[in-house]
């Protein structure tokens, strides 16, 4: 302490010592600034001019001279990013009259002797960070200092009593600092004083008496500290106060009448104490009043009318208190009122118009009981930015005048009893913010019409018994952070376009009864913090995303129809078993999943279910339209035979025959055929007897053409296909140019809008899935046969892939067999016929592919490539050499197929997994690769899968070893 007192000093001694011989004029100045500067850090140089080399500072940055003395006279050096102490240096500069370093970082101990400077008269520290608390000394001797501020620093303690000494202050400002304890009461004896401002401390005590001596007083300031007992009855004997604030204490009692002879007074800030009584009637004497805030006290008792003499008026808080009765008349001609808020007492009576017709910025009059009709007049003040006439009983509609206030940024009519519609003129409102109409009783829909509120962020019309449909145009309010609707009558879904709001942070649409499913998109929205929809009806898996990814289950809870795993229910898109799992784990144990499966079971059951009573109710009237339309095209047809390429379209003049409304037309295609005709006609086509099967995509009949070859139809369901025409003739034409001896082909199609038939080759032999797990079968498929499946297979797939189609539904019932045991691939490529290549209609769609269906369709980051043929492919080569289903249900546990064969490949006991049926008759040179290449194709990552070329250049070099070819084994 004592070194670092000393240190200063011996460098005051020595530097003049240094220094005398070369410059013999050097002053005390230019050593006093110097050894200033040497206490400081100057991160940006500012002082770099000052030079102890120079014979005088008078040129130095923030220094001036007196022009008589050249002496220093002024140092200014506020807002230069300075650091360290106030140093003695300072002392030295005998006639320095103004020392202003404020908005730096100094910091330390205020010095004692600093006011001693005789010369002194204006001290500015404010806006450092000096701590500790007042020397003693510091106000001892202060020369003839006018100004003082310390304010916005780091000062604790008490104030000095000694303050008093400083008889010539005139303003002293220690604001936003520390000070404690009681204010001196030798405070009123500065005389000089205008201005006092020691808010934002914690100075408790009563404010001494005597304060009516301060005849030069302006302002006062006293607001944020601990002050306590009454406000000193002679403060009106301040006859100059301009501006009073107490605010922020502890304050009580009522108002001093003194107050009324303050003429002069245009602040007078009171809120925030404990004041109690009336608002006296000579309130209306302090004419010159521009600012009154009386809130947040115990004020009781009307307003009284004398207020309206108050014409300098600007701002008017009357907040937080306990007044009651009308607002008076008389404040009409406040015409200067910009700010009025009177929300939170006990007001009664209308809304006067007075209140729309002065030049006002902001209304507040929450949490009053107001009532009657708001009635806006047409020529409202288009100045109010602010209206909130919320929690009172206001009544009647929303009038349509309110479009008048264009300025109007924030609107709350919440919780009152304001029914009717909501006025489509709120879409006129070009600047309004926030919109609250919660807590009425509203009707009728959202207008659409609140598009043309562009610079709405908030939007809350809870609580009311609005119905109708969210409008999907509200998307045109791109600033919405704010969207609550809950607790209406709301119908429908949630409009796609929602997602489009990406500032979009907090949405309530919980308690209504809205359905559907939730847009996908709203996944994306980058910035949601909540998103309440319980209490709904709502369909469907929630989106992914961030948000959604974590969302709670009080959020979405209450919506039957939910489901994914915030709800606990799974969808049939999901299957979570195989997909879960780590392919690449030898592992069969399945630790994640086990519990849930039931409930996966049961609700995949119940789909099943319900698609079938749905293809039954829907069976009477399409088989009806079907038999009429089927004998239609063959009368159609049969017109225009001959043709290698028939296109026949049903006209309008035929339907007109069908007792059906359906009046649309519809158009028979046949590829490459010379004879199209159906022979055994339409009972055939849709007997349930000839129905060969059913799947994702619907029902497929046999049914025989003219010249007794029978083909297959199948019937789409009505839902899965939802495209145009146009575009359903140009998918099912491109796969109708495919021709692979390993593929069922497409031969023509039906098309109506609401009947599509695609006509395929009828494959005689059945289907693998029967060969290999219908046991009344008596045929059993030996290993060269089911290898040449295999192979077949791939090479289908490969062809599909050479021209650019995906099957996206391989499973062992798609794939066919001829006479000669030969494998044909059928139903590829029909996803596409979907209205959207989506991976919940996908997956949903192929739902009865359980097993086969690639991870990448569970994952919301992987594209859906070829590659899901590819690991459907490896299941299939599987289930074909094990005889097993690619996935099984136990008791109690799920049974992977790939995860056995895995496991047991890994202990070398890859025969333990062979189909029995094959008595062990079966190359181990042969069945090894396969496993193995087949397990390659289930790969969990697209990317790790081979192509199908790759795969069936293998199967061929596994069946033809390299050396030899395929001639020579033949
Ligand atoms: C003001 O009203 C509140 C709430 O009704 C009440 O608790 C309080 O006592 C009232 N104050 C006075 C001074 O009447
Ligand atoms: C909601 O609508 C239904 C039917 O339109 C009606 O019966 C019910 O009263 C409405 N509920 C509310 C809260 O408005
Ligand atoms: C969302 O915004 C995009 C880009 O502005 C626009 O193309 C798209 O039509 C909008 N979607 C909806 C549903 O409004």
């Amino acid at each position: 302490m004592s070194f670092r007192l000393h240190l200063p000093l011996c460098f005051f001694f020595i530097l003049p010592l240094l220094v005398l011989s070369a410059t013999p004029a050097l002053n005390d100045d230019v050593l006093g600034l110097i050894v200033f500067k040497a206490d400081l850090e100057d991160p940006d140089s500012k002082l770099a001019s000052w030079n102890e080399d120079d014979d005088t500072p008078c040129n130095w940055f923030g220094v001036k001279c007196d022009p008589n003395s050249d002496r220093v006279s002024e140092l200014a050096l506020d807002g230069l990013s300075l650091s360290g102490k106030l140093g003695r240096g300072v002392l030295q500069l005998q006639n320095l009259q103004t020392l202003s370093l404020s908005r730096n970082n100094f910091s330390g101990f205020l010095i004692a002797e600093l006011l001693r400077l005789e010369s002194l008269r204006s001290v500015d520290l404010s806006h450092n960070s000096f701590s500790g608390s007042i020397p003693d000394g510091f106000f001892s001797q202060c020369g003839s200092l006018r100004f003082l501020s310390i304010a916005n620093n780091r000062i604790s303690g008490e104030i000095p009593s000694n303050v008093s000494s400083c008889s010539t202050l005139a303003t002293l400002n220690l604001s936003s600092n520390q000070l404690s304890g009681a204010l001196p009461s030798g405070i009123w004896s500065l005389s000089d004083l205008r201005s006092l401002d020691l808010s934002g401390n914690a100075i408790a005590g009563e404010i001494p008496a005597g304060i009516g001596r301060m005849f030069n007083f302006r302002s006062v300031n006293l607001r944020g500290n601990q002050l306590s007992g009454n406000l000193p009855e002679d403060i009106g004997d301040s006859l100059l106060l301009k501006d009073i604030d107490v605010g922020g204490n502890m304050l009580v009692g009522s108002l001093p009448s003194s107050l009324q002879r303050l003429s002069m007074c245009s602040y007078l800030g009171l809120g925030s104490n404990s004041f109690s009584g009336e608002l006296p009637d000579w309130i209306g004497e302090m004419t010159n009043l521009q600012t009154l805030d009386l809130s947040r006290n115990q004020f009781l008792g009307q307003i009284p009318g004398s207020i309206g003499r108050l014409q300098a008026l600007e701002g008017l808080n009357l907040s937080e208190n306990n007044f009651t009765g009308r607002l008076p008349e008389s404040m009409a001609s406040c015409t200067n009122l910009l700010d009025l808020d009177l929300s939170h007492n006990f007001l009664t009576g209308n809304l006067q118009q007075w209140i729309f017709l002065l030049r006002l910025r902001k209304i507040k009059v929450t949490e009053n009981k107001l009532s009657g009709f708001i009635q806006i007049p047409a020529a409202s003040s288009s100045t109010i930015t602010v209206l909130d006439l919320s929690r009172n009983t206001f009544s009647g509609n929303i009038p349509k005048e309110i479009s008048a206030i264009q300025s109007l940024q924030f609107l709350n009519l919440s919780s009152n009893r304001i029914s009717g519609t909501i006025p489509l003129a709120l879409g006129e409102l070009k600047a309004v913010e926030v919109i609250d109409l919660s807590g009425n009783q509203l009707i009728g829909n959202i207008p659409f019409e609140i598009e043309g509120a562009l610079s709405l962020k908030e939007l809350i019309l809870s609580k009311n018994s609005i119905s109708g449909e969210i409008p999907g145009k509200i998307s045109s309010c791109a600033s919405l952070t704010l969207l609550d609707l809950s607790q209406n009558n709301l119908t429908g879904s949630i409009p796609p376009s929602l997602a489009n709001l990406t500032n979009l942070q907090n949405v309530d649409l919980s308690l209504n009864k809205l359905t559907g499913s939730l847009p996908k998109q709203l996944g994306d929205l980058p910035h949601l913090l909540s998103f309440n929809i319980s209490y709904n009806n709502f369909s469907g898996d929630l989106p992914a995303g961030n948000f959604f990814n974590t969302i709670s289950f009080s959020s979405i809870s209450d919506n039957p129809d939910l489901c994914g795993a915030a709800v606990n229910r799974s969808c049939p898109a999901f299957l979570p078993k195989p997909i879960v799992l780590n392919p690449n784990s030898s592992s069969t144990s399945t630790p994640s999943s086990t519990s849930a499966l039931p409930t996966e079971n049961y609700h995949h059951k119940k789909i099943v279910f319900s698609i079938s009573a749905l293809v039954a109710i829907a069976a009477a009237a399409i088989i009806i339209l079907g038999v009429i339309t089927i004998s239609i095209i063959n009368l159609g047809v049969k017109t225009s035979a001959s043709h290698s390429a028939a296109a026949m379209a049903v006209t309008d003049d035929y339907l007109r025959q069908s007792p059906t409304t359906d009046s649309s037309s519809g158009k028979l295609v046949m590829f490459s055929r010379n004879d199209p005709e159906f022979c055994a006609g339409a009972h055939a086509l849709l007997n349930k007897d000839c129905e060969l099967g059913r799947g994702g995509f619907g029902a497929v009949y046999k049914t025989m053409l003219q010249d007794g070859r029978p083909v297959a139809i199948k019937k789409l369901t009505v839902s899965s296909v939802v495209k145009s025409q146009q575009d359903f003739e140009l998918e099912v034409k491109k796969l109708g140019k495919l021709q692979h001896p390993n593929l069922v082909t497409l031969e023509g199609y039906y098309w109506t809008s609401s009947l599509q038939l695609i006509i395929y080759e009828y494959v005689s032999g059945g289907s693998l899935y029967n060969l290999l797990h219908e046991s009344s079968k008596s045929k059993t498929l030996s290993w060269q046969e089911r290898f040449d499946i295999i192979l077949g297979t791939a090479k289908s797939l490969a062809y599909l892939h050479q021209h650019g189609v995906i099957h996206y539904n391989l499973k062992s019932s798609n794939v066919m067999l001829d006479d000669s045991g030969e494998p044909k691939v059928g139903d590829y490529g029909l996803a596409k016929l979907l209205p959207m290549l989506d991976r919940y209609v996908l997956s949903s769609k192929i739902q009865s592919a359980l097993g086969y269906m690639a991870p990448e369709f569970a994952s919301r980051t992987l594209v859906i490539s070829e590659k899901c043929d590819v690991y459907g492919f490896g299941v299939l080569a599987l289930e074909i050499v094990t005889g097993s289903k690619p996935v099984e249900y136990a008791e109690d546990d799920v049974i992977v197929l790939c995860d056995v064969v895995r496991g047991l490949l890994d202990l070398d006991r890859v025969e333990d997994c062979m189909d029995a049926k094959l008595c062990g008759k079966f190359p181990m040179e042969e069945t090894i690769p396969v496993i193995k290449l087949a397990l390659i194709c289930t790969s969990q990552v697209p990317s790790s899968r081979p192509e199908m070329t790759e795969v069936v250049n293998i199967l061929e070099l596994i069946r033809f070893p390299q050396g030899t070819s395929e001639e020579e084994l033949s």
